[in-house]
């Protein structure tokens, strides 16, 4: 392995750039030097963001939903264009760049065990065989095998419902009695195929023991099976049956020799669902009085609602670019070079409807960006599909960073017809 950071000019196929982190990837790889390429759809393409399309220095045009096919032409461009690292920055399409690597020969993750990062069913397994604190689960395929396990009340009350392949919360519910099982489980199955690619996805539903307590992320970046962890992140949500993310705040909060505990078990999980080259995203809960980290799931892929950066604010870490040298095989820089604090917090609508106007606050020490436009349509407040902008706020300790963002979504407007 090469130590240092010096992959200039190599050149690195990401697997659809479009996610949250997408952006983190392309200011990463500038800074690196890093020439990067995406592998999309033609259609998805064309709906790209300018500042992304022209950070790109060229595009595999396929159907990512073909695994041969996609495959082939993936391969076929990698050997034309002499890439040297592959990476998702799609969680459903995790396996695939594991498969792609393997083919080409370059650093990346175990194929074998790829579909356990994108699957919660798999994962659960996998977890289970490495000996992983995880919730217990069940799978069920329909409302009647829901209701069995419920009924059984081996998992107790309240339950987790969720879809064994989604993210940001979509279908997923928490139900604290069996009247509101039928609309959870429907719920978790809604979605057939996931867009903007229309990939099939596995509508089995888990029904989850329900692990209470606070809520925290790490990533993990491993290069040849070596896991290098990066800071824990406090995750906040919603109360009640919907959990959507209300922000993140780093550092956590959390006593050190916890915060290792949450960092070792994170890099347990990204080993099990077989991450060997590349960064993982681990949720944890930890329950009141204890220290078991319970994981709620990994990623093998960036972490989205712009924890990058958050995590760079605070510490000087680039997780996009510790990635980067991870995909390429080599030593990423994953050591904090400064102690300070930053934490965001969701601009969410109240319920769904038409947007119509957006007040922010000013505020030193923080700055806000909009993600919908007045006029955009806004789903209820279910998932993370609702969030309709951000307030990113640093300071020199966290209570102060946490504070400042709450006293700007508290004094924000977001006004739905
Ligand atoms: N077993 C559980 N116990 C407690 N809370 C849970 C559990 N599973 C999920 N949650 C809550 O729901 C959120 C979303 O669930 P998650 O499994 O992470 O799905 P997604 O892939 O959509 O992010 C979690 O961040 C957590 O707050
Ligand atoms: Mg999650």
């Amino acid at each position: 392995m090469r130590s240092g950071t010096g992959p200039e000019g190599s050149r690195v196929l990401v697997v659809e750039p479009m996610g949250n982190a997408g952006r983190f990837l392309v200011e990463a790889a500038d800074r690196l030097g890093v020439h990067l390429y995406a592998a999309t759809h033609k259609d998805v393409h064309d709906t790209y963001p300018d500042r992304l399309r022209s950070a790109l220095a060229g595009v595999c045009a396929t159907d990512l939903t073909d695994v041969p096919r996609a495959l082939d032409d993936m391969e076929e461009f990698c050997r034309a264009h002499g890439v040297r690292g592959v990476t998702a920055c799609w969680e459903l399409f995790t396996p695939l760049a594991a498969l792609l690597a393997e083919r080409l020969g370059l650093p990346g993750n175990d194929p074998a065990l790829a579909r356990a990062a994108r699957n919660k069913i798999l994962m659960g397994q996998v977890f289970t065989s490495a000996g992983v604190p995880a919730p217990r689960s069940r799978v069920v395929e329909d409302e009647a095998g829901a209701h069995a396990v419920a009924s059984s009340r081996e998992l107790g009350w309240p339950l987790v419902v969720k879809p064994a392949e989604q993210g940001g919360s979509w279908g997923v519910s928490v139900v604290s009695g069996p009247d509101q099982l039928s609309a959870a489980v429907a719920d978790a199955r809604r979605h057939a195929y996931a867009e903007p690619h229309g990939l099939r996805l596995d509508t089995r539903v888990l029904v989850q023991e329900y692990v209470p307590g606070d809520e925290f992320s790490c990533e993990t970046v491993v290069v040849g099976g070596v896991p290098y962890p990066l800071p824990v992140v406090r995750k906040s949500t919603t109360d009640g049956g919907r959990r959507v993310e209300t922000g993140h705040a780093c550092p956590s909060g959390l006593p050190a020799p916890l915060a290792r505990q949450v960092q070792h078990t994170a890099a347990r999980a990204a080993l099990a669902v077989g991450v060997r080259n590349g960064v993982a995203h681990t949720e944890v809960k930890v329950r009141p009085g204890s220290d078991v980290p319970y994981v709620i799931e990994t990623g093998a892929r960036l972490p989205g609602g712009n924890i990058c950066e958050v995590v760079e604010a605070a510490t000087g870490v680039s997780t996009a670019a510790a990635s980067l040298q991870a995909v390429l095989g080599r030593m990423p820089d994953t050591t904090p070079v400064r102690d300070e604090a930053a934490a965001i917090r969701f601009l969410l609508p109240e319920r769904g409807g038409r947007l119509e106007r957006v007040h922010v606050p000013q505020q030193p020490g923080t700055y806000h960006e909009l993600r919908l436009e007045t006029g955009a349509l806004v789903p209820d407040p279910a998932d993370e599909s609702c969030r309709v902008g951000h307030v990113l706020a640093r300071a020199t300790r966290v209570e102060a960073a946490e504070r400042l963002a709450d006293l700007v979504v508290a004094g924000a407007r977001v006004e739905v017809s």
